[in-house]
C-alpha cells in the first residue's frame, strides 16, 4: 500500500532555522576559530544570557534535561534518603533524573482538566522524608506558582521545577525556573529552544547551588585536578551553547506563534466539543508557551485516540502522544511497587491524548486542515448522532 506523503508534519525544525541560517553558520565558525569547545566562552555568555531571560542569577549548562535533573536535585543537596514527589504522567526522564538523584520517587496522580500534578494527591504523599516536590511544567503551562509556594510552605519541603518544556513560560509573575530553589530545562532539538543536539541547564537564584552545579558536571572539580565531590562528565558543548544563543533572541516571538496557533486550534476545535474532543485547559493565559497542543479524545467521542491517530496518519497529518505510558506502569520501574490503578487519571489521559501539530510557522490553513481531518474522523466513524451534525459541517 502506498504511504500517504506528509501533509502536515509533527515539527518542522527547518522554517526556525533557514531564516537564521547565517547567524548560526558564523556562531558555529567562530567557536571553531577559537577552540574552545568545552567549558568555553559561548557556554558563559549563554548561562547569564539563559537565566537573565528567565528572570534568575544563574545558569549552569548541562549535557541534557535529565543530568539538569539528576545533578540539580544533588546541587540541592537531595538524595539518598530523601523523598521526592514527582507526576505519573511526564516524560520518564523526570523519574530518571529523581533516580540518578538517589532519592526516592514518589508518584502521584494529576488533574485530568491540565494534566498537571495533583497538588492534593501530592499533599496525601507527605512522609517526614520528602524533601522536594518536582512540578513538571508540562507542555509548556506552569503548575501554578502561588499553590506550588503555599504547598512548600506548609510541608517544608523544596520545589525543584522541571522546565525541560517549558522555556520563559510564565503564571502568576513568575517565570519558569524561579519559582523553586532549582530548575531543569532540556535544549533537545524539538524543544522551544533547542540545540542541534542534547542539552540541558539547570537555573537557580542560589549560589552554592549553582557553585555545587558548576562542580557536579565537571568531575566534582573545585578546581583543576582538585576533586570536592564524586561529580561526572556532564557540560553543554560550547557549539551547542553558541547556536542556543543565537536562537535565544527568537524565543519570544516563536513562543507567542505557538501561542496564536493554539488559540486557532481552540477556536477551531470548540465545535467538537460535543462530540468529545477536548482540549487541555489552559490556566495560564499567554504565559503558556505551548510546546506542545495537546487535546483529549473523550469517553463521548465515537471514535478512540488509537484509531484516530492511524486515520489521521493514512491522510498524511502527524500526531504525537505524550504520554502513551504512565511512568508508573513502564517495565523498568515494576520494582518501584506501582500498579495499573494507582493513578486513574494519569492512566485514563496516557489512552485520551493527542498531541496535534505545533511549531512556529504552521499555517492557518494547515491548523484548519488538520481539524477538518479529526472532524471527519469523527464524523465517519458515528452513527451520525445529532453530536456529529455539528462535525459534518467542518
Ligand atoms: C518533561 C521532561 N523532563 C525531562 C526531559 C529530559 O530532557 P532530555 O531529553 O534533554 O534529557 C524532557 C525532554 O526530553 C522532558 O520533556
Amino acid at each position: 500500500m502506498n504511504k500517504m506523503a506528509i501533509r502536515v508534519p509533527f515539527v518542522d525544525l527547518k522554517l526556525q532555522h533557514e531564516p537564521i541560517q547565517t547567524q548560526l553558520q558564523d556562531a558555529i565558525q567562530s567557536v571553531l576559530e577559537r577552540g574552545d569547545f568545552v567549558l568555553g566562552q559561548a557556554l558563559s555568555d549563554f548561562e547569564a544570557a539563559f537565566a537573565a531571560a528567565s528572570g534568575v542569577e544563574y545558569g549552569v549548562g548541562v549535557a541534557s534535561g535529565t543530568d539538569a535533573i539528576a545533578l540539580g536535585l544533588q546541587a540541592c543537596n537531595i538524595g539518598a534518603g530523601d523523598e521526592v514527589i514527582l507526576p505519573a504522567n511526564t516524560f520518564v526522564a523526570t523519574l530518571i533524573g529523581v533516580l540518578h538523584s538517589g532519592a526516592k520517587p514518589i508518584l502521584v496522580d494529576c488533574d485530568r482538566q491540565t494534566a498537571l500534578i495533583d497538588l492534593e494527591a501530592a499533599a496525601k504523599a507527605i512522609t517526614p522524608s520528602t524533601k522536594a516536590i518536582i512540578p513538571v511544567h508540562l507542555y509548556g503551562q506552569m503548575v501554578s506558582p502561588e499553590e506550588l509556594l503555599n504547598f512548600a510552605d506548609n510541608y517544608k519541603v523544596l520545589i525543584f521545577e522541571d522546565a525541560a518544556q517549558a522555556h520563559l513560560a510564565q503564571r502568576d509573575g513568575y517565570h519558569a525556573g524561579s519559582v523553586g530553589i532549582a530548575a531543569a530545562f532540556s535544549f533537545y532539538p524539538s524543544k522551544n529552544l533547542g540545540a542541534f543536539g542534547d542539552g540541558g541547564m539547570v537555573l537557580t537564584r542560589n549560589s552554592d547551588v549553582a557553585q555545587k552545579m558548576v562542580r557536579l558536571r565537571n568531575y566534582g572539580a573545585s578546581q583543576k585536578y582538585f576533586h570536592t565531590e564524586a561529580g561526572t562528565n556532564s557540560r553543554l558543548d560550547t557549539l551547542q551553547a553558541a547556536i542556543l544563543h543565537q536562537k535565544l533572541p527568537h524565543l519570544s516571538q516563536w513562543n507567542g506563534d505557538r501561542l496564536t496557533i493554539a488559540h486557532e486550534y481552540d477556536k477551531e476545535l470548540a465545535p467538537l466539543a460535543d462530540a468529545g474532543i477536548i482540549p487541555i485547559e489552559n490556566q495560564s493565559g499567554a504565559g503558556h508557551v505551548y510546546h506542545l497542543y495537546v487535546m483529549r479524545v473523550d469517553d463521548s467521542c465515537p471514535i478512540e485516540r488509537q484509531q484516530m491517530q492511524e486515520q489521521l496518519t493514512a491522510v498524511g497529518i502527524q500526531t504525537g502522544i505524550h504520554y502513551p505510558i504512565p511512568c508508573h506502569l513502564q517495565p523498568a520501574f515494576t520494582y518501584l511497587g506501582y500498579q495499573r490503578g494507582d493513578f486513574p487519571e494519569a492512566e485514563k489521559l496516557c489512552k485520551q491524548i493527542l498531541s496535534l501539530p505545533m511549531y512556529p510557522g504552521l499555517s492557518s490553513s494547515q491548523i484548519k486542515e488538520v481539524v477538518a481531518a479529526i472532524a471527519n474522523t469523527v464524523s465517519r466513524n458515528s452513527n451520525l448522532d445529532k453530536s456529529c451534525s455539528v462535525v459534518i459541517s467542518h
